[in-house]
C-alpha cells in the first residue's frame, strides 16, 4: 500500500493519482495549456506525444506506489474535468517535500493550483513520517505561482540562482517553507480535508 491515498479532497477540485485511463483527457489539458506550460514547465519544452505521456504517467504510477513521489491530476469538483496536475516530490532530503502543480489554461485564477497545493501539503504531514517541511519552488519571474505558497502560509526563506531551466524562467528561484509545526496553524483548517472526510 502506498503511503498517500489515491484521491485526495481539495474543496473545488479533486486530486486522483496518475492512472493511464486519463491520457486522452490529459492530452487536452496539456495541449490547452501548452504556451505556459512551455514557459514554466521543464518537461513542457516541447508538445509530448501521446506515447510519451502514457510511459510518463505509467513510470509516475510505479513510482507512487513505490512511495518515490506522488503524482496526481487534478479534477474539477463540479464538472470532472481533468483540470492540471499536481505532486509531491522527495528530491529535497528525507524530511522535506517538494509540491509542485500547473493548471489547465481556461480554468486560472479560480484558485485550483492553491486548493491542491493545500491538499498535498496537509497530506505530506499526515502521511508521510519523517517530514518536518514542505517546499515550493517558483520562478522569480513567475508571478502567478509565486502568489500561492503565501496564501497558504508558507514564508520565503531563501533565493537561489540556478541555470534557467524554462523559456520564461530568470533561473532566480524562490524557496518557500512551511514548517510541520506552523502547518495546522497556518493552514486553514476544513478546506482541504483528506480522503474527503
Ligand atoms: C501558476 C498557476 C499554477 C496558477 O494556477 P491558478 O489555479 O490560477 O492559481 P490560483 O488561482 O490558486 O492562485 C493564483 C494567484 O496568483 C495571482 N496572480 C495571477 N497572475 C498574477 C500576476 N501576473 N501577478 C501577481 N499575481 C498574479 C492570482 O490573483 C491568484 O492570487 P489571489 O487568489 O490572491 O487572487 C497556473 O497559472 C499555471 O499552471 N501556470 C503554468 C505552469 C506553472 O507555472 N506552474 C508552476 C510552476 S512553479
Amino acid at each position: 500500500m502506498p503511503l498517500l491515498p489515491d484521491t485526495l479532497a481539495a474543496g473545488p477540485v479533486q486530486l486522483l493519482r496518475w492512472h493511464e485511463d486519463q491520457l486522452d483527457d490529459l492530452m487536452v489539458a496539456i495541449g490547452l495549456s501548452f504556451t505556459e506550460l512551455q514557459r514554466w514547465m521543464p518537461w513542457a519544452d516541447s508538445m509530448p506525444s501521446a506515447a510519451a505521456e502514457l510511459a510518463v504517467l505509467m513510470s509516475g504510477s510505479a513510482a507512487f506506489d513505490a512511495d518515490r513521489e506522488w503524482q496526481y491530476l487534478i479534477h474539477e469538483t463540479s464538472s470532472g474535468d481533468l483540470v492540471g496536475g499536481a505532486g509531491l516530490h522527495r528530491r529535497l532530503g528525507p524530511t522535506a517535500l517538494e509540491v509542485g502543480y500547473w493548471i489547465r489554461s481556461d480554468r486560472t485564477g479560480r484558485g485550483y493550483a492553491t486548493a491542491a497545493a493545500g491538499a498535498l501539503t496537509n497530506a505530506a504531514f499526515a502521511y508521510v513520517a519523517g517530514v518536518d517541511t514542505v517546499e515550493i519552488h517558483t520562478d522569480a519571474a513567475n508571478l502567478a505561482s509565486a502568489a500561492i505558497p503565501p496564501k497558504l502560509g508558507f514564508t520565503l526563506a531563501r533565493e537561489e540562482p540556478r541555470s534557467p531551466q524554462t523559456r520564461g524562467g530568470t533561473g532566480a528561484f524562490l524557496i518557500w517553507e512551511l514548517e510541520r509545526s506552523m502547518s495546522p496553524v497556518l493552514v486553514p483548517s476544513g478546506l482541504w480535508s483528506l480522503n474527503g472526510a
